[in-house]
């Protein structure tokens, strides 16, 4: 379908790129990522998503998924759920090397630098597949020319989960330029909820307990942290409210803050 002229193709597929997949890795039972190319005229800012996905007859099934892979990386990178009776995740889920993703071009999102004011130690609070943005984030050198110290959590249900993450960290330590520039600003936090682990809880619990503190080497502090929150609705709601009570105002990408929040892709 990449070589069908454009004018060829379903009214419902004008418009939409296609993408030839290079890689998939799956990390559990409900996870994985996979790589394709990236358009050449593809402009992005770390932390934004697209809308992905596959042809359903004669329409794009579309939605939207954060770039997991930084803006300065030559392919794309996604980091998917698999729901075994999702519309979308059902089939992506089986995604081969070779095989063609369809994507709608206009990133966008308010998990960038545009929509933080100034600080000196950026948090990311994440749970689940909500990692995804941050995996961006924290590959950009933006983010290590405007923070002193940058804290990435990521909380999941079971062990296993932590694993995207901490492949992540794996990656910068053994990239051929980043760890110049990350040097020793980036500290992963990863706890599990369900299964027993070494550091179990979720990071509302430890903001509220002290355990955060203890974890990160300084209490959260509302005049120099700046947060970004990423995962489910009750996961940002919580995680919103401690910021509120803070009195930290929420940023947006014409109005910048101390803290912004984006729900996780589900489906
Ligand atoms: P828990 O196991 O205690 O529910 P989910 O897969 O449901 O999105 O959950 C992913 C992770 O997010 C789980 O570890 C879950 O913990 C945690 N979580 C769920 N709700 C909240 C919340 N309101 N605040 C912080 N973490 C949450």
């Amino acid at each position: 379908t990449a070589a069908t002229p454009e004018a060829e193709l379903p009214k419902g597929l004008r418009g939409v790129t296609f993408l030839t997949v290079t890689g998939v890795t799956h990390w559990t039972d409900r996870t994985f990522s996979f790589t394709c190319q990236r358009p050449d005229s593809l402009r992005f800012r770390s932390g934004e998503f697209v809308m992905i996905g596959l042809v359903d007859g004669e329409r794009p099934l579309l939605r939207a998924y954060s770039i997991a892979s930084p803006a300065w990386e030559e392919h794309l990178e996604f980091y998917s759920i698999k729901v075994q009776d999702g519309p979308l995740t059902s089939r992506l889920q089986h995604l081969k090397p070779g095989d063609e993703i369809v994507m709608r071009a206009k990133p966008v999102g308010t998990l960038v630098h545009d929509a933080l004011t100034p600080g000196k130690r950026l948090i990311l609070f994440s749970t689940g597949t909500g990692i995804a943005p941050f995996a961006s984030v924290i590959r950009d050198p933006e983010t290590y020319e405007k923070f002193d110290e940058v804290i990435l959590t990521h909380t999941c249900r079971e062990v296993h989960e932590l694993d995207y993450g901490k492949d992540l960290i794996r990656h910068i330590e053994e990239h051929e330029f980043l760890p110049e520039i990350v040097g020793d600003k980036l500290t992963l936090v990863s706890t599990t909820t369900r299964e027993s682990s070494e550091t179990m809880g979720r990071m509302t619990d430890w903001l509220r307990d002290g355990r955060f503190a203890e974890a990160t080497g300084a209490p959260f502090d509302p005049a120099t942290d700046r947060v970004m929150i990423c995962g489910s609705m009750a996961m940002l709601q919580e995680h919103k409210a401690i910021c509120e009570a803070a009195g930290m105002k929420e940023g947006s990408n014409s109005d910048p803050g101390d803290f912004v929040i984006e729900k996780a892709f589900v489906d």
